[in-house]
């Protein structure tokens, strides 16, 4: 049996922790699940308390700090020589403690809310690109993924609005395309990618869910379950792609 070590980024709520604890369930995954408050990580430490430190480690990391990213990369190196997967789940939609919500219209954009989801949206996915690509161009399949949105998609925006939101995942998905096209030159069996999660029930859809049909809203463990069967399928020739839920391209 291979272990595959994996690294969860945000991996203490959300879609995060279903994907910690959905790679669980194979013998084979040594897990690092990062989150920026390990001590209020409940679910997880109680999952580390069930499977035992070998298989799953909390390290704390916050994706809008650079150091923290860089100590996060230590500990990790001190516990994976390589990694086979890497999923960015961080994300920002709304942010009750600052009054940041997703814009109507123009007159509702505020600078400091933009830049508050570029760091979380975007900027925090390539410098996680940045200090953990080399731990997976080692040449064999790898796959670095970062949870991205459909509308994240400039081609298919019909609703307008959500304007923070929308760009900062338009950015995230052209700066993962790009990492894609550097990577490939140290590792032609790494796939760098954009994965669409569906709309899913969690905190970050909670206040937006009422117009959303039963049927299309999934539990984070069923998103988890689609999610991984995508990665499961993707060939080096997808790199530098965004993929919804059910395997199906986005155009940029
Ligand atoms: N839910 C949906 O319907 C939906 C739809 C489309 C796309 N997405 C995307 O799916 C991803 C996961 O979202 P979710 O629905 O699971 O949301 P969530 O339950 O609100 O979780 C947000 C995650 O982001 C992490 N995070 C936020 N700010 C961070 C920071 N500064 N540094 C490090 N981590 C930070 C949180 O980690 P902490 O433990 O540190 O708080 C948590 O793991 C996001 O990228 C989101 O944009 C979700």
């Amino acid at each position: 049996m291979t272990t595959k070590h994996i690294l969860i980024q945000g991996g203490a709520r959300g879609l995060g922790l279903a994907l910690v604890q959905q790679l669980l369930e194979d013998d084979a995954t040594r897990i690092t699940a990062t989150t920026r408050r390990p001590a209020n990580a409940d679910a997880l430490t109680s999952l580390q308390g069930e499977v035992g430190e070998q298989r799953l480690a909390i390290v704390a990391l916050d994706i809008t700090d650079e150091a923290s990213i860089r100590e996060a990369r230590q500990a990790v190196g001190a516990r994976h020589e390589r990694l086979d997967l890497l999923i960015n789940c961080a994300g920002l939609l709304h942010d009750e403690a600052n009054d940041q919500w997703p814009e109507k219209r123009l007159a509702d954009i505020q600078p400091e809310h933009f830049a508050a989801s570029f760091a979380v949206n975007a900027t925090g996915p390539a410098l996680m690109i940045k200090h953990f690509a080399d731990l997976m161009t080692h040449g064999e399949r790898a796959v670095l993924a970062s949870i991205s949105a459909r509308v994240g998609s400039i081609s298919d925006n019909g609703y307008g609005g959500w304007y923070g939101y929308r760009a900062s995942k338009a950015a995230q998905n052209q700066l993962t395309r790009t990492a894609s096209i550097e990577l490939a030159r140290k590792s032609k069996r790494l796939i760098c990618v954009g994965l669409h999660p569906g709309t899913v029930d969690t905190d970050l859809s909670a206040p937006f869910q009422k117009r959303v049909p039963d049927k299309q809203l999934q539990t984070p463990i069923q998103a988890a379950k689609h999610l991984l069967g995508v990665i499961a399928q993707l060939t080096p020739d997808d790199t530098g792609q965004l993929f919804d839920w059910a395997g199906k391209k986005i155009a940029p």
